[in-house]
């Protein structure tokens, strides 16, 4: 049985309270604040009166999948054809497809906890068992290439790797990322790369998987998109870059499921790939600007412990000295959006049990304002 998400039942119940009318901030969300920019926008106008409004082809418009080619030798040090590329709806739909021609039924597919709770389903749904890693705040929420090693069998079939990570804003170190490409291939098992948060990294040049060399390369699916670049969550456009005989079963699958992602949506992505680099860096700055607001404010608060996330635009504190009065961090949750209407997500829906992610996708205004009132409301309950 699918469980409905749990992100975005708490996003649904937050909204709910603001319409009816209660003051809430909200740290729940998982897509940028901003307006995607002018120019996407602009392109997607034009492709509605130039008549791009039919089916395309399954894998993309070319043009859409030259600049997704360009984008990814340019600031990924990647080198995909565009016939290597596929255009999905949203990154999420190229994980799944990904999972879908990759696992058979019993194949196993190790996760790093916490994680984007999506893939655990996702595995199941492709008939596969998800063997869970699980990594603390003691390692920086990055697993060690031991770990990684001891979970995999000889019905390994793939691991999946996201970084930065959604819920923790950790990032895998290039040497822990070599040594996970050196046991794919030793042990001949693939690499799922969900790389949708790539550009927005802190101080830190982003190391692909595939990037590591072709050997490893020629065993990893790499997946992004526009959603969190460029703000355009709602526009529904990612891909999936692959060997090209695996572009083509993803394209296949494609063909039967969704076929191609919609035309203007496309035609604006192609766009968000040509914009000058301005518009990342300021958002990117800002997000920074953000994220050291945030931890600064919730280290105040007696028994939170947060680390500075390198990227995403998540923090993930601990807050199991809280939890004496709750004994979930569910609990506790649902107490900050009852008592103090802010809303956040328990680190169990990510498998990662005793903390919250609260997202920094909100003006500095509201982070001042929803910390200080989480403060409040823990200060109450512990009284
Ligand atoms: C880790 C991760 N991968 C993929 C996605 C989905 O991206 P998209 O909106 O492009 O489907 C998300 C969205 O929250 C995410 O956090």
């Amino acid at each position: 049985m699918l469980e409905p998400s749990p992100t975005l039942a708490m996003t649904a119940k937050a909204r709910r309270m603001k319409i009816e009318g209660i003051d809430v901030v909200s740290f729940a969300a998982g897509e940028p604040d901003f307006n995607t920019p002018l120019p996407v926008c602009e392109a997607a106008e034009r492709a509605i009166h130039d008549g791009q409004t039919k089916y395309t082809a399954t894998a993309g418009i070319l043009a859409l999948r030259e600049a997704i080619s360009r984008k990814l030798a340019r600031e990924n040090n990647l080198d995909y054809g565009p016939d290597q590329v596929v255009v999905t709806c949203g990154a999420k739909h190229a994980v799944f497809s990904a999972l879908q021609i990759l696992v058979d039924p019993g194949d196993e597919v190790i996760l790093i906890a916490p994680f984007w709770m999506t893939y655990v389903d996702q595995v199941r749904l492709a008939g596969g068992i998800p063997v869970i890693i699980q990594t603390g705040s003691d390692t920086g929420f990055s697993p060690t290439v031991e770990q990684i090693a001891g979970a995999i069998t000889a019905r390994t079939k793939a691991i999946v790797l996201n970084s930065p990570c959604n819920p923790t804003g950790a990032i895998i170190e290039k040497e822990t990322l070599a040594g996970i490409g050196d046991l794919a291939l030793r042990h001949g098992f693939w690499i799922v790369a969900d790389e949708i948060y790539e550009r927005l990294t802190y101080g830190h040049a982003y190391q692909s998987a595939a990037a590591l060399g072709a050997e490893v390369a020629a065993q990893t699916i790499t997946i992004g998109g526009v959603s969190k670049t460029y703000s355009m969550t709602g526009w529904r456009i990612g891909f999936a870059a692959a060997p090209l005989h695996v572009a083509k079963a993803l394209c296949n699958l494609q063909d039967q499921v969704t076929s191609n992602a919609n035309s203007i949506a496309q035609a604006a992505a192609t766009a968000a790939y040509d914009l000058p680099d301005e518009f990342v860096t300021k958002m990117r700055n800002e997000f920074r600007d953000r994220r050291d607001l945030m931890v600064g404010l919730l280290r105040n608060i007696p028994g939170l412990a947060c680390e500075t996330p390198e990227g995403a635009f998540y923090v993930f504190p601990d807050v199991r000295a809280c939890l004496s009065r709750f004994s979930t961090d569910a609990q506790l949750a649902d107490y900050l959006l009852d008592a103090a209407h802010v809303a956040t997500m328990p680190g169990s829906v990510f498998h990662g049990p005793g903390h919250l992610r609260l997202s920094y996708a909100a003006s500095r205004q509201d982070i001042e304002r929803g910390v200080a009132r989480i403060g409040d409301a823990l200060a109450q309950a512990t009284r």
